[in-house]
């Protein structure tokens, strides 16, 4: 096992992600654990990136024990700093903060084992701290125009830094790096696999939930909950129930689609609410995103509640039934790393939506059978378990749903703007065989006017906004390169097509600065 110790990155959970996918099991904990309290010891130790600075008098350390554990240890960034920093290097603010892409150069002169293989390359970068003076018994194997001391090591001792980010996937040959520190440094063994988990976790599903006790679970559509739902299905059947809320913000026939793969094609029990109205209604004349989010996020708890307690209600006098007891959620790795974080989850960005707001009100137990997978493990799952490829690979889909792309306030007009010109734009991406290539992307709608024209007649209407990503992890993602002809393709269907909006145009922005979502 690999020790990871989280030091607040917004990226932490990608370096675990990352050494799993050469099958090197690693667990994750808050930066101040003591060692004296985990249950294994580990094979090596990484740092990872933080938003604090070494020289701080309240920044975070680790407990001192882990200088003398006699493991390899990586740091990544703040833990490069870390590193230096206890072994007398000096750590300054830079002049110059670096974010993005940075060329780095391999010292010629020394063989480092972290970097073996590895050419002259591009890693992500996000710092405004760096190292200004190396430590003794340290020799610099890597440089970039700005940083003197990218990557540094003690091969004597076993310690191992570099300032750029190598767990983000635009870090080209990061991956090269993690697996030369955690499978040639720290030897530990690849044989992490997945092969037995659906059996494990249908076994520990039907251990916890009894006989008799009954489980609902929210599903939307998504890989995350159907897997999780099928899972649950499977180990339980009909004592699982799911429920689908319309909340009048989803894509075009979206829950008629999802309630038929769901029903027919993989035999779980669901009931839809439509709910469409309560959910407009709230939110008419809002325009401000959290507020959207918030809303849509409360309501959606409110009619999840209102349908369990009418399900319960139903089963209370059928005899032999058991007591709703469990709520299932499709939480993945990411975010249960995401709550253990020392200081709770990195700066919100934005106000995520989910149903961690159900517990409070309603006396359930949580049961999250996917809490120890990320996104493609939850695919190659679902794969095993006979989900459709389309829905394994559906686009992810934010719960606030398309409020979150309409800005400004959301109407049953302005979504129909939005479906309309999305189904379109899918369609054609799909029949240009690019959906797969495309990690997400959406049709928004911008609430400004433009002039047009249109036969002899003048227009004057709204403007639909075409994102695109490409990524694989969410946490940064460059806008997707289209080919010219099939975006002026789409442009004219759209605009032909679409009442209401007379232009068309393609958001080249990046994440970050951009986010993938408008709102
Ligand atoms: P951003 O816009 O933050 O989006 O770059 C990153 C990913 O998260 C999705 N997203 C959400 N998913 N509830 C969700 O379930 C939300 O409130 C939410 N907001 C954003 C977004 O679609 C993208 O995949």
């Amino acid at each position: 096992t690999i020790l990871i110790l989280d030091f607040g990155s917004q990226y932490t959970h990608l370096i675990a992600r990352r050494i799993r996918e050469f099958g090197v099991y690693c667990e994750l904990f808050a930066c101040n654990i003591k060692l004296s309290d985990l249950h294994f010891k580990p094979k090596g130790v990484i740092l990872s990136g933080g938003p604090n600075s070494v020289y701080d008098a309240d920044s975070p350390h680790p407990d001192p024990a882990i200088w003398e554990l006699g493991v390899p240890i990586l740091g990544i960034c703040y833990g490069l700093q870390e590193i230096a920093w206890h072994h007398g290097g000096k750590v300054d603010p830079s002049d110059k903060a670096e974010y993005g892409q940075a060329k780095i150069t391999i010292n010629p002169d020394y063989e480092s084992q972290l970097l073996k293989g590895i050419d002259d390359f591009t890693m992500w970068m996000s710092h405004g701290d760096q190292l200004s003076s190396l430590p003794a018994s340290f020799k610099v194997t890597a440089t970039t125009p700005t940083a003197p001391f990218a990557a540094i090591e003690d091969h004597e001792r076993q310690l191992y830094g570099c300032q750029f980010h190598p767990e983000v996937t635009h870090s080209k040959q990061g991956h090269r790096l993690l697996k030369n520190f955690t499978v040639d440094i720290c030897q530990a063994s690849t044989n992490w696999s997945m092969k037995s988990f659906i059996e494990t976790e249908i076994e520990r599903i039907r251990n916890t939930v009894g006989p008799h006790d009954q489980v609902i679970g929210a599903v939307s559509g998504g890989v995350d909950s159907t897997v999780a739902a099928k899972l649950m299905s499977e180990a339980i059947g009909d004592r699982f129930h799911a429920i689908l809320v319309d909340n009048g913000v989803m894509r075009m026939d979206e829950c008629k689609n999802v309630e038929k793969i769901l029903t027919q094609h993989l035999k779980i029990n669901l009931t839809v609410v439509d709910a469409s109205e309560q959910f407009l209604g709230r939110l008419a004349g809002v325009t401000d995103p959290e507020k959207k989010r918030k809303i849509i996020g409360n309501t959606f708890i409110e009619v999840f509640e209102a349908e369990a307690e009418r399900l319960e209600k139903k089963f209370e006098n059928v005899a032999g039934a058991g007591k709703f007891k469990y709520l299932l959620q499709g939480t993945l790795y990411p975010d249960v790393i995401e709550s253990i974080s020392f200081k709770g989850p990195s700066a919100t960005i934005k106000t995520h939506h989910n149903v961690g707001g159900l517990l409070e009100n309603m006396k359930l137990d949580l049961i999250e059978p996917l809490r120890e997978l990320f996104k493609d493990e939850v695919r190659a799952l679902g794969s095993v378990m006979g989900i459709d490829d389309e829905l394994i690979w559906r686009h992810p889909f934010p719960g606030p749903g398309i409020a979150i792309r309409i800005l400004g306030e959301v109407t049953r007009s302005q979504v129909e703007i939005v479906q309309r010109a999305d189904k379109i734009y899918i369609e054609e991406i799909k029949k240009a065989g690019l959906y797969r290539k495309i990690s997400q992307a959406y049709a928004a709608l911008l609430p400004v006017r433009a002039v047009g024209v249109m036969g002899d007649n003048r227009t004057y209407e709204q403007v639909i906004a075409l994102r695109a990503v490409e990524t694989t992890d969410f946490m940064t993602a460059d806008w997707f390169e289209f080919p010219y002809d099939i975006l002026k393709h789409i442009s004219s269907r759209i605009i032909n097509e679409v009442p209401g909006c007379n232009r068309v145009v393609y958001d080249v922005s990046s994440k970050p600065p951009a986010t993938i979502e408008w709102e």
